[in-house]
């Protein structure tokens, strides 16, 4: 996509962003997670040769449906989970399984190959193997080896169904359009258990402004929004903001979480519908700072209502 004059992208406009949070829930149990990951030698170890407990995993999954202004519709899933039978479960409560089948799922955006946003893909493939899959083009070999059918026995994680489908992969730092008024940019970075890269999607709401969606945020949301401030047109007016801002994802406020709380008001963001790695801790200071939080209804396994959680939906 070509900048405009002053360096920025116009990536057109829409009438309104519904996201249904289908799952933010990475794990049942951070303390096994975190048990876990201390016994297979730290953050560093990569996330395919460490024996995570099948039976603590979950993973996140959200709907995205877009108006356009002329009343159409695009639909399409954000990440797609961790364990295959949660997922299962999941699409058939909302009926993702018939959308992907009828192909009302126009495609699969993964955020990163992290094992709660990418690992449950057979679930996805299952119902539509010909879907096309928005990848940022920093994947790692064995997740692009997952897309193509694999099994890695030691992490629990396989894929019996291999893609046939288009696949999208998306370059650092350039602008992607998808369709009309929302585009996608993929974030080079080393992120924790041997993942590279991380993209995030933007939206322009007419008469509203832009809204940012992440998966995880590992980038930061500061990040995040200095991106869209300085690259897309309309950005300096950023509505709302979606998905795991990755603050506290563990525990408590330290001062370089609070650091990045306090920063985010600087954006005067309209609705913050953050869930996921944000933590509930960072969620607290942000209530506390009187930042406009979108709650949810705490039920479906996510952990408290001060968010938006399982079976939520949020409307920008
Ligand atoms: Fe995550
Ligand atoms: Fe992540």
């Amino acid at each position: 996509m070509k900048p405009a004059s002053n360096g920025k992208h116009n990536i057109g406009e829409c009438k309104q962003v519904t996201i249904r949070c289908l799952s933010e829930l990475g794990w049942f149990d951070s303390k096994i997670t975190v048990e876990t990951i201390k016994k297979a030698g730290g953050s560093d170890t990569n996330q395919w040769i460490i024996p995570w407990d099948s039976k603590n995993a979950a993973g996140f999954c959200s709907l995205i449906d877009v108006e356009l202004l002329d009343g159409s519709h695009h639909k399409f899933l954000l990440d797609t989970g961790w364990n295959k039978e949660y997922m299962e479960n999941i699409f058939r409560r909302d009926g993702i399984d018939k959308m992907l089948e009828n192909g009302e799922i126009e495609f699969l955006f993964i955020s990163h190959e992290h094992l709660d946003h990418y690992w449950g893909l057979e679930t996805t493939l299952k119902y539509n193997p010909k879907i096309k899959i928005i990848i940022p083009d920093t994947f790692y070999p064995e997740g692009l080896a997952l897309l193509k059918g694999a099994d890695f026995e030691k992490a629990g994680v396989s894929n019996k169904i291999p893609h046939e489908g288009d696949l999208i992969k998306t370059k650092p730092y350039a602008v992607e359009q998808i369709f009309e008024g929302c585009a996608s940019v993929t974030f080079d970075l080393p992120i924790v258990h041997h993942v590279s890269g991380e993209q995030s999607l933007f939206f322009n709401v007419k008469d509203k402004g832009i809204v940012c969606v992440t998966g995880c945020c590992h980038q930061s949301i500061l990040t995040l929004a200095d991106f869209a401030n300085n690259n897309i047109v309309g950005g300096e007016n950023i509505y709302g903001v979606y998905g795991g801002f990755h603050i506290a994802p563990f525990g408590p406020m330290n001062p370089e979480r609070e650091y990045i709380v306090k920063e985010m008001g600087k954006y005067n963001f309209k609705k913050i519908a953050c869930n996921h790695c944000t933590g509930l801790a960072a969620v607290e200071k942000m209530l506390e700072l009187d930042y406009p939080i979108v709650r949810g209804t705490g039920s479906l396994g996510s952990q408290s209502d001060l968010y938006v959680g399982n079976g939520d939906e949020v409307i920008f």
